[in-house]
């Protein structure tokens, strides 16, 4: 997979690309992701970026120009077209199954931007969809990249270790996951429960997902009735 990322921060991406299963990923060549600052694409001496918004209002909008010019150079470094997504609290709130059918994709160019957003014409003109992380607004959309980025990497094929499995996730059937334990058996006199020191797989797994159950009622019973 290669991964595009189109920012005004890349120095923000730094820590959470060059470290554990993101950086693994890269080194075994599974992912390649790629930073690119739209500012080198500003086309004047101050290298603006952004404008007031017509109409009026507060803050400052992404213009069309360096934004466009900037994704278009973009593309063109591979024959594969990508899809093009834009950060943004109006977008698709973005969830498990959405990570899935992310990762399913050979080429994937993420559009950030600073404040008030962006403008209109960047949405229609690129064909770009839209993503949010949820209902809340950040001060940019690097941070949504980073969490969406993440969380597709360890779906694709050989990013986690062999130990690790992402199947068993949580939201990845619908649930919670169930607890886990490790080492001691006994910690400040909580114990483990019996069943799983019982060595028998197949009573585990029954128990695990009756827990799984009974974590999500309790928990996030929203889950349950979607
Ligand atoms: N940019 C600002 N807020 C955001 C959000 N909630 N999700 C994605 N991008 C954003």
């Amino acid at each position: 997979m290669r991964i595009d990322i189109l920012t005004l921060f890349p120095e923000m991406f730094e820590s959470t690309l060059g470290c554990s299963i993101l950086k693994r990923a890269q080194e075994k060549a599974i992912v390649d992701i790629i930073l690119t600052n739209i500012r080198d694409f500003a086309t004047d001496s101050y290298r603006k970026v952004d404008d007031k918004p017509y109409g009026g209002g507060p803050g400052m909008v992404m213009m069309p120009g360096p934004v466009f010019d900037c994704a278009e150079h973009v593309r063109k470094l591979s024959s594969e077209k990508g899809r093009v997504i834009l950060l943004t609290p109006q977008g698709q709130k973005f969830t498990q199954e959405k990570a899935g059918q992310l990762s399913k994709e050979k080429r994937l160019i993420f559009i950030t931007g600073k404040y008030e957003g962006f403008d209109e014409r960047i949405r229609i003109g690129l064909g770009a969809e839209q993503i949010s992380i949820g209902d809340y607004v950040l001060n940019g959309g690097e941070l949504a990249v980073m969490v969406i980025i993440d969380t597709i990497v360890r779906l694709l094929p050989d990013a986690l270790g062999d130990e690790d499995s992402p199947k068993d996730d949580s939201f990845s059937e619908g649930l919670l996951e169930y607890p886990q334990y490790t080492r001691p058996e006994v910690f400040r006199g909580m114990k483990v429960p019996e069943i799983l020191l019982s060595g028998d797989h197949k009573k585990i797994a029954q128990w695990r997902h009756q827990q799984a159950i009974e974590r999500t009622k309790k928990f996030r019973p929203d889950l349950l009735k979607e």
